[in-house]
């Protein structure tokens, strides 16, 4: 099988880097986020079909401002800079950038020049977000000027021989109407990509990788908490080692109801994987007796969980290799750009590996964003209740019982919880809100229930809209899903009688309420 085709994007420190990787990609092109000092032998090894060169915070004419070798336009592959990479290639290829007079921000009128190939089939004025104080005053020699705004007289410019453009607006943000057509007239009518990245060819070179690094008798451990990550890393290790793929599911007691017999069933029957459950519920309690703290019950969990794990690795012997599902925005966050490798010497996330004594690592996901996994994660064949869950913290329901965690009171938050995720998935609302929940909020209050005088728990619904988890916005339910999840929790779930919801935004509230 040939070699996917790549777009390489030179990461300046600009806000929207991960979001062009992500756009090129939803263009069925691959790309990459790379440091702006990679070396040119390095670029040419990678053998992209087109760069991007993305925004920043510097200015050009800044002492430090990250700077690239100007041979890596001669390399004869197309380059498109955005905003600071645009003033970044105007600079170095002789043209001559200069604060503006006024500073344009926001989503701003552009007037395009047509006639470019990059701008083909765009609208004559298009709105398109703007974000800069310094601007390109003059074009390189072998540039023409293809857009402008009123107060932006080069908001774009082409060399169309040499297949070299800038533009000084964002085309990856949502807020330029006409963005995706630029990217795509980049990719498919400059770079000549032709859309060849799909779940299916990752599948495949990713299992062609993993039986490389792994050879012919290594032997895989994998943590599986239940989630979507470590869940298709596993279902992808399993399609290229089979059961030389172990998998160890600490089950701590605090997940939802039925997912911890739901990753039983399908990794002992559909990825039938050297499969351990540990059923260790019994000492998480135990431990989290009496304890009321968020912190200190953080810091228990996370203390039991590696030592349960330790003592079930032991029990296997030897293992070769530590997998995990560490995703893309991890590896761009933690500036370790270019490794595309599925394999990685041990850079200790969570500190598990290190514990265990492995040196290295299978991470087969570390090169896919979130929406990916879970496109990989249905292409693999694992159920879509699975693949499309939806986040879940480590801690578990013991962070959604306010005070002592007790087997009672996670009883209550199982069954609530249940009936909230039943009801949201009813209304069909499950994919448009990011995350919810319920929390057994320690308060008891008066209520009546036939007859009788009831003094019993509140439980609390949480349900958020976020693109990023740093801030959130409480989710608009219906009011009637809300009242029937209310009527409904009161009447199935013993201990309570009282339902509220939560209409706190984050910040000052976290989605979490400890
Ligand atoms: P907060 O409560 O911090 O939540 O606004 C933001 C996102 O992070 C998740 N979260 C955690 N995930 N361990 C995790 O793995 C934790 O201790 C933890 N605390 C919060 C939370 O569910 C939400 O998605």
């Amino acid at each position: 099988m040939s070699e996917t085709q790549k777009v390489l994007i030179f990461d300046f420190g600009g806000q929207y880097t991960q979001l062009i990787a992500r756009r090129v990609r939803e263009c069925h092109v691959y790309s990459e986020v790379v440091p702006w000092n990679i070396s040119l032998e390095e670029v040419r090894n990678q053998r992209p079909v087109g760069i991007i060169l993305s925004g920043g915070p510097s200015t050009v004419h800044d002492e430090k401002a990250p700077m690239i070798d100007p041979a890596l336009y001669s390399l004869g592959i197309p380059v498109l800079g955005i905003c600071y990479g645009m003033q970044l290639t105007a600079h170095l290829l002789g043209g001559k950038v200069e604060r503006a007079k006024e500073r344009e921000y926001g989503r701003i009128v552009v007037r395009m020049k047509e006639s470019s190939a990059l701008l083909a089939g765009m609208k004559s004025a298009s709105f398109c977000w703007m974000s800069h104080t310094w601007q390109v005053a003059a074009c390189p020699e072998g540039f023409e000027p293809a857009a402008r705004t009123d107060n932006c007289p080069i908001a774009a410019m082409a060399d169309e021989a040499r297949r070299i453009y800038g533009v000084q607006f964002h085309p990856e943000v949502t807020h330029s109407e006409e963005g995706r057509l630029l990217l795509h007239n980049f990719l498919f009518n400059i770079c000549r990509c032709t859309g060849d990245w799909t779940m299916e060819a990752y599948a495949e070179q990713a299992v062609r990788r993993i039986r490389v690094a792994v050879g012919e008798d290594g032997k895989v451990l994998l943590a599986l908490s239940g989630g979507v990550d470590s869940s298709v890393a596993a279902a992808l290790i399993f399609r290229a080692i089979g059961d030389r793929l172990t998998c160890v599911f600490v089950d701590h007691g605090l997940l939802r109801k039925g997912e911890s017999d739901q990753v039983v069933h399908v990794f002992s029957h559909l990825f039938p994987v050297r499969f351990i459950r540990s059923d260790a519920s019994a000492r998480f309690f135990g431990d989290l007796k009496g304890v009321i703290d968020p912190e200190e019950k953080r810091h228990i969990i996370g203390r039991d969980f590696i030592e349960v794990f330790r003592a079930e690795a032991k029990a296997l012997g030897k293992m070769d290799y530590f997998a995990q599902g560490t995703i893309y925005p991890d590896v761009i966050e933690s500036g370790q750009g270019t490794n595309a490798a599925v394999i990685k010497s041990h850079h200790n996330v969570g500190g598990l590996p290190k514990e265990l004594g492995f040196t290295e690592l299978i991470e087969p996901l570390r090169m896919l964003f979130k929406d990916e996994v879970r496109a990989l994660g249905e292409t693999l064949g694992l159920p879509k209740e699975l693949v499309w869950r939806q986040p879940f913290p480590g801690p578990g329901i013991a962070i959604r019982i306010i005070g002592e965690v007790t087997p009672d009171k996670a009883q209550i938050v199982r069954e609530s919880d249940a009936i909230l995720r039943e009801e949201i998935a009813k209304a069909g609302l499950d994919r448009q809100i990011s995350q919810y929940f319920t929390v057994l909020t320690g308060i008891h209050s008066v209520g009546v229930m036939g007859d009788e005088r009831t003094y019993d728990y509140t439980i609390a619904i949480r349900a958020v809209t976020t693109d990023d988890f740093m801030t959130a916005d409480w989710a608009r339910i219906p009011w009637d899903t809300v009242a029937t999840v209310s009527a409904r929790i009161v009447n199935e779930v013993p201990h309570v009688n009282r339902v509220v919801l939560d209409v706190t935004t984050k910040p000052p509230a976290s989605v979490e309420w400890e």
